[in-house]
């Protein structure tokens, strides 16, 4: 990775600093500054529309400043004018499936549009962009045996996948030297906010549910602090084209859950009663959940020295304290 000369100042604005993903990308941010104690030279900016509705105790707000920015208006390139960034990752999203599927105009514009106009300032100003997607660009075929790898066209089956597949090639067209990184699941601490796939199952059964989990949805999960990590190293290389940034592990959703709520203390003979296993046929959701968008990370492996660590070994590091982004 060419990494910047410790002189030089440095700008990483994180979009969608609010939100799961990207909270943990400004405290990796941060934290790298700090690992090269070029801290007090950098200045790390975390946008969004409420960008520090993270968790006071959680957020490393000492460290870093906060810019309120609706990027569906025209205020998103007047905040680039004057941050002038030298790094952008972009975080920002409609992310939940249904939002997407009851607002689509509205996911066009942040999922399409909004990187789309990032990646037209950078490629204008010399910035560099990382653009964050996802697994679910993929969906109506079934991969190979290993993944999904960067070569496959996309082929989504929801109004999220779509958008987030059209963000990507817009971004490709404008700023040919930006990198879109497809995420894959992510599971992790999401500040007591019950987001990503390990927070909320660890929070509906502390509500008292019993979630239905698929044992024929297959993907290939990674802790969210461990695909910040990357991300930031990423964001301070010069890769381009699009990378897939998955973990080396591929897993059922049930499969997954058990692991979570193992590592939330729940005992083995447990867990049967806390989640049930199903099939999405049963709960009649076939058509609209992909069953396997697993993806292959060949191309991330030769390029990262971040370790992209399987669920097992991310959720033992954090149970014991040994696995924290956020300072
Ligand atoms: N979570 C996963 O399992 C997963 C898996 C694969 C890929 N990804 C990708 O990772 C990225 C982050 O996902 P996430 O799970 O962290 O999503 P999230 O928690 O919903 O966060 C989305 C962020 O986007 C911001 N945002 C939304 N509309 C905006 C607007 N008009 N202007 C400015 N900011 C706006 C939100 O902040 P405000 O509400 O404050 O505006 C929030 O900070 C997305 O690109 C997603 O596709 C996520």
């Amino acid at each position: 990775m060419a990494i910047a000369k410790p002189t030089e100042p440095t700008s990483c604005l994180v979009f969608g600093a609010s939100g799961f993903l990207g909270a943990h990308v400004l405290a990796a941010a941060w934290n790298r500054a700090r690992r090269l104690e070029r801290a007090e030279r950098t200045r790390i900016v975390g946008a969004s529309r409420v960008p520090d509705a993270a968790p006071h105790h959680w957020r490393p707000r000492e460290a870093v400043e906060f810019r309120a920015c609706d990027a569906t208006t025209d205020a998103l390139e007047r905040a680039l004018d004057e941050l002038r960034p030298e790094r952008i990752v972009n975080a920002a999203a409609l992310s939940r499936l249904a939002d997407c599927e009851r607002e689509p105009e509205l996911a066009e514009r942040v999922n399409v549009e909004l990187p789309e106009r990032l990646a037209r300032w950078t490629a204008r100003h010399g910035a560099r962009l990382v653009h964050v997607s996802t697994d679910l660009v993929f969906g109506a075929r079934l991969p190979t045996t290993g993944g999904f790898s960067e070569a496959d066209e996309p082929a989504p089956v929801s109004v999220y996948g779509a958008t987030k597949a059209r963000g990507e090639a817009r971004v490709r067209a404008q700023d040919p030297r930006a990198l879109v990184v497809r995420l894959p699941l992510l599971f992790g601490d999401s500040g007591g906010r019950a987001l990503g796939a390990s927070d909320s199952l660890v929070a509906a059964v502390k509500r008292g549910e019993v979630p239905l989990l698929f044992r024929d949805e297959w993907r290939t999960p990674l802790d969210v602090s461990n695909a910040a990590e990357a991300l930031v190293e990423l964001a301070y290389g010069d890769a381009s084209g699009v990378l897939h940034v998955g973990g080396p592990v591929r897993l059922s959703r049930v499969e997954l859950g058990h692991l979570v709520l193992r590592a939330a203390g729940k005992k083995s003979a447990e867990l049967f009663q806390l989640v049930r296993a199903g099939t999405r046929a049963e709960a009649g959701l076939a058509a609209t959940r992909p069953s396997d968008v697993s993806l292959a990370t060949e191309r991330a492996l030769g390029l990262l020295e971040t370790t992209l660590l399987a669920p097992r070994e991310a959720l033992a590091r954090r149970a014991a304290g040994l696995f924290r982004t956020i300072p």
